[in-house]
C-alpha cells in the first residue's frame, strides 16, 4: 500500500481538540509525522500524541498560545529541530470572539486578532522559511464568518476575512516555490466551540443543506486532499466544507 504523506512533517495549530485534533489524526493515518500546538488542554494533547503514535507515525505537543509571538515560532522550530524538516502548515487555532458589536470588549477583541490573524501570519511566516517545492499551507476560516455572516459575529467574521486576504496573496507569493496555500471555510462543526446539542444548534441546522453539523473528520478528509499531491494544483481557493449552508 502506498503511505500518501509518508516521509512528510506537519504542523497543526491548536490540534489537542476539535477539527485541529481530527486533521491530526488524519495526516498520521496518512503517513505523515505530526507536531501540534496547544494552549492549555495538556491532557487531550497526550491522547492525540498517542491516537497518532498508534498510526506508526511520531506524534510532538507543544504548548504554545497562539497569542503569544515567540511562541509560535518556537513551535515552528521546534517541529524541524525535532522532526527534520517540515512540509505542511495547518493554520486551526482559533477563539470566537461574539456578541453585538457595542459589547465586545477591547480585550475579547485583541485576544481574537492575536490568535486569529496576527498568529497566523507569525506562524506561516516561521514556517515558509522552512518549506519547500511542494509544501502546503491550510488556513482554518468560516464559512458563516466569511460568506454568510449574522449578527454577533463581526470581531470574529472581520478576523477570519483577514485569513482570506493573506490565503490569496500568499498564493500568489509563494506559487513559484511550488508552494500551495488554500482555505477551508468550515460550517457549523461538532466541537467544543459549537456543539452540535447547543441551544443554538437547531437555529444553524436549519441552514445546512444536508440538515446535520459536520463531523471534525469531515473537515479533516478535505485536509487531507489539499496536502496530497492530488492537491498539487489548488492554491488560492477558498473551499466551503458546511453542508451546503452558503449554497
Ligand atoms: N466548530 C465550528 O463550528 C467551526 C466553524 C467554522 C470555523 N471553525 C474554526 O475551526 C478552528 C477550530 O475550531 P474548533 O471548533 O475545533 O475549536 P475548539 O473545539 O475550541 O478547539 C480549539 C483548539 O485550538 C486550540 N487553541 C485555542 N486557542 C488557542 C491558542 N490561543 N493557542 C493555541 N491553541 C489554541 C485549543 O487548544 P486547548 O485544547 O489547549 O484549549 C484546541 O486544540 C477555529 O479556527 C475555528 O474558528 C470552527
Amino acid at each position: 500500500m502506498t503511505v500518501r504523506l509518508a516521509g512528510r512533517v506537519a504542523l497543526i495549530t491548536g490540534g489537542s481538540r476539535g477539527i485541529g485534533a481530527a486533521v491530526a489524526r488524519r495526516l498520521a493515518a496518512d503517513g505523515a509525522d505530526v507536531a501540534f500546538t496547544y494552549r492549555s488542554a495538556a491532557d487531550s494533547a497526550k491522547a492525540v500524541v498517542t491516537d497518532i503514535e498508534a498510526y506508526g507515525r511520531v506524534g510532538l505537543a507543544i504548548s504554545a498560545d497562539s497569542a503569544d509571538p515567540v511562541a509560535v515560532v518556537g513551535a515552528v522550530e521546534r517541529t524541524v529541530a525535532e522532526l527534520g524538516r517540515l512540509d505542511i502548515l495547518v493554520n486551526n487555532a482559533g477563539v470566537f470572539a461574539g456578541g453585538p458589536i457595542e459589547s465586545v470588549s477591547l480585550d475579547a477583541l485583541d485576544r481574537a486578532v492575536a490568535v486569529n490573524v496576527r498568529g497566523v501570519y507569525l506562524t506561516t511566516q516561521a514556517a515558509v522559511r522552512h518549506l519547500g517545492d511542494g509544501g502546503r499551507i491550510v488556513n482554518i476560516g468560516s464559512s458563516f464568518a466569511s460568506r454568510v455572516a449574522a449578527p454577533g459575529v463581526s470581531a470574529y467574521a472581520m478576523t477570519k476575512s483577514a485569513v482570506n486576504g493573506l490565503t490569496r496573496a500568499l498564493a500568489r507569493e509563494l506559487g513559484p516555490r511550488g508552494i500551495t496555500v488554500n482555505l477551508i471555510l468550515p460550517g457549523s462543526t461538532d466541537t467544543d466551540m459549537n456543539p452540535a446539542d447547543s441551544a443554538g444548534a437547531d437555529a444553524q441546522r436549519s441552514h445546512i443543506a444536508l440538515g446535520r453539523y459536520a463531523t471534525p473528520a469531515d473537515v479533516a478528509a478535505t485536509v487531507s486532499y489539499l496536502v496530497g499531491a492530488d492537491g498539487r494544483h489548488v492554491t488560492g481557493a477558498s473551499i466551503a466544507v458546511d453542508g451546503g449552508s452558503t449554497a
